[in-house]
């Protein structure tokens, strides 16, 4: 299947490192979440919600990406999910508290 929009989600790790990643806060977490959120608002279509390695942006993470569009979200607690399902995919507006303003490649 071709998917129209792409939800890469961090789950990065590196143990034994003092380095921040997102997959030992709770990158696994948001995916369940993810796909809780979007079976709760019914959200259908071809949207995959997938692990991705590190985003390139440790510091910020937890954090997600949503391609084709490009738009990154940081900060990403399990609580959140929710509410940035309902805002960006049902309200179709980017929830701005947790959105990264720059590219990715300004933040490094
Ligand atoms: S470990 Fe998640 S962005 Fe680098």
């Amino acid at each position: 299947m071709i998917y129209d929009i792409h939800i890469f989600v961090c789950t990065n790790e590196r143990k034994n490192s003092p380095r921040k990643s997102c997959g030992e806060e709770h990158g696994l977490l948001l995916i369940e979440k993810l796909k809780a959120a979007f079976q709760k608002y019914n959200i259908s279509g071809k949207i995959r919600i997938q692990k991705s390695g590190c985003l390139g942006i440790c510091d910020l993470g937890p954090t997600l990406a949503i391609y084709p569009e490009g738009t990154f979200y940081v900060n990403v607690q399990p609580e959140d999910v929710d509410e940035l399902v309902y805002s960006h995919f049902i309200q179709k507006q980017a929830l701005q508290r947790l959105l990264l303003l720059k590219h990715p490649k300004e933040v490094v």
